[in-house]
């Protein structure tokens, strides 16, 4: 009994409530404002020169890597025209060790090697060709300007943008942390990696996995005139959404094309409110924060994203298990157990160390309608070593992982709210009726069961836009953001360089012919003096 009261009463400090969700979203577009007029602001509301989303016709073969959160992902990407792709793609999870290595060099590095790699494995012919075409007079140190691939590099990390295939690091999220790379420009980073090793590929574009996500989803939507939000729930959690560049106040250095009057706007509301004016903040959070490699910053994605989610129910496991008053996790419930004849917690459990529950857990937990939840008991004997928990722990368990999990969809919500209310769609004449497509991606929304039920819920209660608001909100499951969306930024930024390209191009094969008729001149006039 004991154990069910503390556990409501750790319940009840994860409850975020209605009033909570409307709070929320008023402080969500009150620094979304804030980020718009001024650098520096919690959401920074990153402008990224990308000003128009794609319809479904765009052409041709391009590249796409992504630094994620645990992966390094090469794609190549055709897109047919008809808002289909083909995608081949490989993939490496990053060793811990370049995440947190010495310089910015040893992570890079590693990244141009699986680019050659891949560019071998899936592009031999192409590849050879190339390097058979290196020694042409307009490009003299490689390839034919034509030859070389277009590439966007995905890097889901909080960066000011310059241009759109330039930038420098704001700072690392997600557990990685490389000084030397903060303040550099990481596409200039990704490029000399990739002529070290003489390969015919050009960083063409920088993309943050939201707008990946954005252009994917727009690409693919069915019948839709571009999605509004991309978002990714996910290790962190991050949205981008066009804007109106009438309302973007703060000054941007790159071009962009104006026409669309529109820019496309990386929130990077990881970090909304880090000030923590209207966030919830329960003692296991003030832990979290304090013992994370970034204290004081993405405290929004520290309550919402997969990253995080685990480690708040570890603490409180730990929590519950040094409570005198309370039985968990021990002999006296295990009579009811049927996995083992004693409960037990291995030392070596990663239940002990600093993000050693991983949040599929959560997952697991809320999946789990067994009457003796028996899939929740097996994952907490097969992942933690948790052997033989009680039906009691193991409800303790899920009643806390599932308030966890409420309340990151409903924070979630509040976002979402906040940004299709900031587009005025609900309310646009010549849009009355249609769906609001928002894409997203990520773990927490493509496995953690009925994530997006409750982010709708959530949705219907705030004010302005309810039940009929809600409906029209379309949340769908973008399709390959890193790939298939970077792919897209790449094309655009191709169409951006085109005319200098073309322009440089012609102007250096007129250069070297006239250098080349020069030499051969005085070749001539040697011969005749000869
Ligand atoms: C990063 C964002 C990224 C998000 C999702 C956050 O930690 O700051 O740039 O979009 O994770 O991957």
């Amino acid at each position: 009994m004991a154990l069910a009261a503390e556990t409501q009463s750790i319940v009840n400090q994860f409850e975020y409530t209605d009033d909570d969700v409307n709070k929320g979203v008023k402080e969500f577009l009150r620094q979304m404002a804030e980020g718009l007029e001024k650098d520096g602001t919690s959401l920074s509301q990153i402008p990224t020169y990308v000003t128009g989303v794609p319809n479904g016709t765009e052409k041709g073969l391009y590249m796409a890597v992504d630094l994620g959160g645990t992966n390094f992902r090469v794609c190549s990407v055709k897109l047919n025209g008809d808002g289909t792709f083909n995608i081949t793609s490989d993939k490496v999870a990053v060793p811990k060790a370049l995440m947190v290595a010495k310089t910015a060099e040893e992570l890079f590095a590693f990244l141009a090697l699986q680019i050659k790699k891949f560019l071998e494995k899936h592009h031999g012919d192409h590849f050879e060709a190339h390097i058979r075409r290196r020694m042409t007079v307009s490009s003299p140190e490689g390839y034919k300007d034509e030859n070389v691939f277009r590439m966007g590099f995905t890097f889901s990390f909080p960066v000011q943008q310059m241009g759109i295939n330039k930038g420098t690091l704001i700072r690392w999220t997600k557990g990685f942390d490389i000084q030397d790379a903060v303040g550099k420009d990481v596409c200039a980073l990704l490029q000399q990696e990739i002529d070290k090793l003489h390969l015919p590929v050009k960083v063409a574009a920088l993309v943050n996995d939201t707008v990946g996500t954005l252009m994917a989803h727009s690409y693919g939507a069915p019948g839709s005139h571009g999605a509004v939000l991309g978002a990714i729930f996910g290790t962190g959690t991050n949205g981008a959404y066009v804007e109106k560049l009438s309302n973007v106040k703060k000054p941007m250095v790159g071009e962009y094309d104006t026409s669309t009057g529109e820019m496309v706007i990386n929130t990077e509301w990881g970090s909304f409110d880090n000030q923590l004016n209207v966030l919830p903040n329960t003692p296991w959070d003030v832990v979290l924060d304090k013992q994370s490699v970034n204290p004081g910053f993405q405290m929004y994605e520290k309550r919402v994203s997969g990253m995080f989610l685990g480690e708040i129910l570890r603490l409180v496991i730990l929590d519950l298990l040094k409570n005198p008053d309370v039985s968990f996790l021990k002999d006296d419930n295990s009579s009811t157990n049927d996995l083992r004849s004693t409960t037990d917690i291995a030392e070596t459990s990663s239940i002990f160390q600093q993000w050693g529950v991983d949040s599929s857990i959560l997952s697991v937990a809320a999946g789990d309608h067994t009457p003796a939840l028996t899939l929740l008991r097996k994952g907490l004997d097969d992942n933690l070593q948790i052997h033989a928990a009680a039906y009691e722990d193991a409800q303790a368990i899920k009643s806390v992982a599932d308030a966890i999990g409420r309340r990151a969809a409903r924070l979630a919500a509040v976002a979402i709210a906040a940004i299709v209310l900031q587009t005025g769609k609900l309310n646009d004449p010549a849009h009355k009726d249609e769906p609001i497509d928002v894409g997203v991606d990520g773990s927490l929304v493509e496995h953690y069961p009925y994530f997006r039920e409750m982010i709708h819920e959530a949705l219907s209660i705030v004010d302005g836009i309810g039940k009929e608001g809600a409906k029209r909100i379309r949340i769908g499951l973008a399709e390959d953001g890193s790939g298939v969306g970077a792919a897209l930024i790449a094309l655009v930024a191709a169409g951006m360089e085109k005319n200098t390209t073309d322009a440089e191009e012609i102007l250096g094969e007129l250069r070297s012919t006239a250098k080349a008729q020069a030499a051969a001149s005085v070749d001539d006039e040697k011969a005749t003096s000869d």
